[in-house]
């Protein structure tokens, strides 16, 4: 079992949301945290030991704010890539220019931005990575996440590639006794899946967890050095039927209900 008391960690997007609750929890188990947000002042308020202002999306300031910490604590135990963004509800035809691009960006490029500088200081410490992958996203929940995300399709793309990501780095780094953990939120209760979740329908509302919950159960997975966690486990079982890949979509090309949904992203 990890220890965090002690441990030094480095959360993104640390000023808000299930970051946010990442830093708390951690701090309340003994760790010292650096919180990096986009919104300094979010990070500020995030009662971090350190909190950078830095877009994930930016490598030079994400090798800076890893250096800082390193610096400023000595070591570089735990790093949780939590930032992630996506955007309303809209079909690639009709999302304004840039902004599906910004999402990979983001959440992709920003999570291997945050993990290259960081891998030595891990190595180091024997540490550990947390990637943020997905289990899905509201209004398609029903189907689970192993579908692309109606009206996201940048989002359900880029948190494939954090999926592989996570698990090569893991294989590369295994010999150097750092662990790497895949975390696949259902719909957490934060900024994010209120800006998703539209129109939003009483059973959706009824499926999201709070961000502390999700928090939780990333960093006990973390304490058991688990390689992947869905959070809550009530989803696990959409991984049985993930193998049926383009099967699955069929679903949603033959559900009237979806077919409403792209109709009105479509014209977003
Ligand atoms: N909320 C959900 O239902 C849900 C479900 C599955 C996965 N996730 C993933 O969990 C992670 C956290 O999501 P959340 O719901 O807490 O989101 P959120 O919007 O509530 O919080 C995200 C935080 O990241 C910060 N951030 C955004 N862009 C950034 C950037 N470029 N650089 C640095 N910081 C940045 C924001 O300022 C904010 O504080 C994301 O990766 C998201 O994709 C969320």
């Amino acid at each position: 079992m990890r220890d965090f008391s002690g441990a030094v960690a480095l959360v993104t997007g640390g000023g808000g949301g299930i970051g946010a609750a990442e830093v708390r929890l951690l701090t309340e188990r003994g760790a010292t945290v650096c919180a990096v947000d986009i919104d300094e002042d979010a990070a500020l308020g995030s009662g971090a030991a350190l909190a950078i202002g830095a877009d994930v999306a930016d490598r030079e300031a994400m090798a800076e704010a890893v250096d800082r910490v390193v610096t400023q604590f000595g070591r570089l135990d735990l790093v949780f890539c939590t930032a992630g963004i996506t955007h309303r509800p809209a079909t690639l035809r009709v999302l304004e220019p840039g902004t599906a691009q910004r999402v990979i960006d983001v959440n992709l490029v920003g999570t291997l931005n945050t993990l290259e500088p960081a891998i030595d200081p891990l190595i180091a410490s024997r540490g550990h990575a947390v990637l943020v992958s997905s289990m899905g996203w509201p209004p398609n929940s029903e189907f689970g996440t192993l579908l692309p995300t109606l009206g996201g399709v940048a989002y359900s793309t880029s948190k494939v590639a954090v999926e592989m990501l996570g698990r090569g780095l893991r294989i590369e780094l295994s010999p150097y006794g750092v662990g790497v953990t895949i975390a696949y939120f259902g719909p957490v209760d934060t900024a994010m899946v209120r800006l998703t979740n539209v129109p939003p329908t009483r059973s959706s509302e009824r499926l999201r967890i709070s961000p502390e919950k999700a928090a939780a159960g990333v960093i006990r997975a973390v304490e058991r050095e688990k390689v992947r966690v869905i959070i809550p486990g009530r989803w696990n079982f959409l991984n049985v039927v993930r193998p049926l890949g383009v099967h699955l979509d069929n679903l949603l090309l033959r559900s009237r209900k979806q077919r409403d949904f792209i109709r009105t992203y479509d014209s977003a």
